[in-house]
């Protein structure tokens, strides 16, 4: 089957919300469970508007809590695809706060997200291939594929 590529600007995602209590742990900070599903929403949305296929959630890694993120806070949430093997995407995702009174903003959280798209009966399909243009895409990509080399290794080595 002849390659297909795509830019990763075709299914880039930004999403924002608002933290309100009901986000909140009892330390007053939004609980890391609901910055890891707010995530992992914007990251799927990246790997279906990429693969045009149902995308599933196969790991989750590298997730990094920077900064703490408060009650009212605004929270932008940005997606963008790293990197595509043959049925699997590496997707980076980074969060930030913004402080609504001053605009000041401040990256709160990182992570790197693998989605592996399915056919309609559920099996992996092979997905569009990308195509790095600009410096930010370019070395996100080779560092992703570093991540995956290191994945495979990891994995193999596991007894
Ligand atoms: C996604 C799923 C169908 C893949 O099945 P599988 O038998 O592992 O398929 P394969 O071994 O062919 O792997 C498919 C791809 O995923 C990659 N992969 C598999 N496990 C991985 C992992 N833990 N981390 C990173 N990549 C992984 C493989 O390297 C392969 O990549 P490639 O095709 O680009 O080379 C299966 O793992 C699954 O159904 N998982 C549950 C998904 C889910 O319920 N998610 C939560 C809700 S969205």
């Amino acid at each position: 089957m002849k390659d297909v590529f795509k830019s990763p600007q075709e299914s880039q995602v930004e999403t924002r919300y608002l933290v309100l209590p009901e986000h909140a742990n009892h330390y007053g900070t939004v609980f890391g469970g609901v910055i890891m599903s707010w995530i992992d929403i914007a990251a799927a949305m990246t790997a279906e508007r990429h693969c045009q296929h149902e995308a599933v959630t196969v790991s989750i890694d590298g997730i990094s809590f920077i900064s703490p993120i408060n009650i009212g806070d605004h929270v932008v949430v940005k997606a963008g695809i790293n990197y595509v093997g043959n049925t699997s995407m590496e997707i980076g995702v980074v969060v930030i706060k913004e402080n609504p009174r001053t605009g000041e903003q401040i990256k709160a959280t990182s992570a790197y997200l693998t989605f592996v798209g399915l056919n309609r009966k559920k099996k992996p399909v092979q997905i569009p291939k990308i195509k790095p243009e600009t410096e930010d895409e370019i070395r996100r990509f080779e560092n992703a594929k570093i991540r995956v080399k290191s994945r495979r290794e990891l994995f193999k080595n596991l007894k």
